[in-house]
């Protein structure tokens, strides 16, 4: 067993092999195989409580797999909830890792305020997030996720909890930031158009103890995809369909 095996540069960000995992008596992941490409994107959905939380931190080396091989690069993630410190501005929040890595004062702010202006939040840098609307504190919570630059990006959840429009802006915005700087991603999503507009695979997993039920490839480049286009319709239907076969297994058969 290992968790924090690091893959060659260039190679695989991520390979998980027969990945299982029990908290306490609770078994939780049941021999996850995933694996995902350099600059590929991987979706991955599945029911409330199946365990994505608990993946996502085991491939950020926060967990230790039970049994299986974990191989990643280091990565950095964007947790379920956005932990920004509240004392302490978006430029501040978004320099933290580069100053927990070592990076000084003067030019880790200089690096957060580059990324703060990039996504035009440059005026809010010293706005301290209950200053800041919910979309804008998500994309700080990004830009923090994004600043050391790591080849694997784990995002759990990165839309939850905002209205509808707000949602689909920050897909678009997402996905031109990853045409810029393409990176290995594995993204949680309970919406299933957003895996498929944004996934160049989907992952779908059962209900606890989570096991990889079937995965889904999703033509096309992903910053011109529409959620009309025939083939993305398709995925969006397959994995749909995945989604409630896996609920009502996990439910005896019940549909
Ligand atoms: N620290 C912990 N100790 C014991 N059980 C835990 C702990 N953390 C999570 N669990 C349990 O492990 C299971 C998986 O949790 P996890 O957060 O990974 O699910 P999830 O798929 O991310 O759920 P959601 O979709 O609601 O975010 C849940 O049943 C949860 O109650
Ligand atoms: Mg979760």
């Amino acid at each position: 067993m290992s968790s924090d095996d690091l893959p060659a540069s260039g190679a695989a960000p991520l390979v998980a092999r027969s990945v299982s995992r029990s908290l306490g008596a609770l078994p939780v992941l049941d021999g996850i195989d995933l694996e995902i490409g350099p600059g590929e994107v991987v979706a991955l959905v599945g029911p409330s409580g199946c365990g994505k939380s608990t993946l996502l931190e085991l491939v950020c080396g926060l967990q230790p797999a039970d049994a299986g091989t974990v191989t990643a690069r280091p990565a950095a993630l964007m947790p379920q909830r956005d932990l920004l410190l509240p004392w302490l501005d978006a430029r501040d929040n978004v320099a933290l890792p580069l100053r927990i890595a070592g990076t000084g004062r003067k030019e880790a702010r200089g690096r957060a305020q580059e990324l703060l202006d990039h996504v035009d939040l440059g005026r809010f840098a010293r706005s301290r997030p209950d200053q800041l609307s919910g979309g804008m504190r998500q994309r700080v919570a990004f830009l923090r996720a994004l600043a050391t630059d790591r080849e694997l990006l784990c995002l759990d959840e990165p839309f939850g909890a905002l209205d509808a429009i707000t949602r689909e802006e920050l897909r678009a915005w997402l996905a031109r930031l990853l045409d810029e700087r393409p990176r290995g991603v594995l993204l949680v999503t309970h919406d299933v158009e957003e895996a498929v507009l944004l996934g160049d695979r989907v992952v779908v997993l059962s209900p606890r103890p989570a096991r990889v039920t079937g995965t889904f490839a999703v033509e096309g480049a992903r910053s011109g995809r529409d959620v009309a286009d025939p083939s993305v319709l398709a995925a969006r239907t397959a994995v749909r369909d995945a989604l409630h076969d896996a609920i009502a297994a996990g439910r005896g058969g019940i549909p």
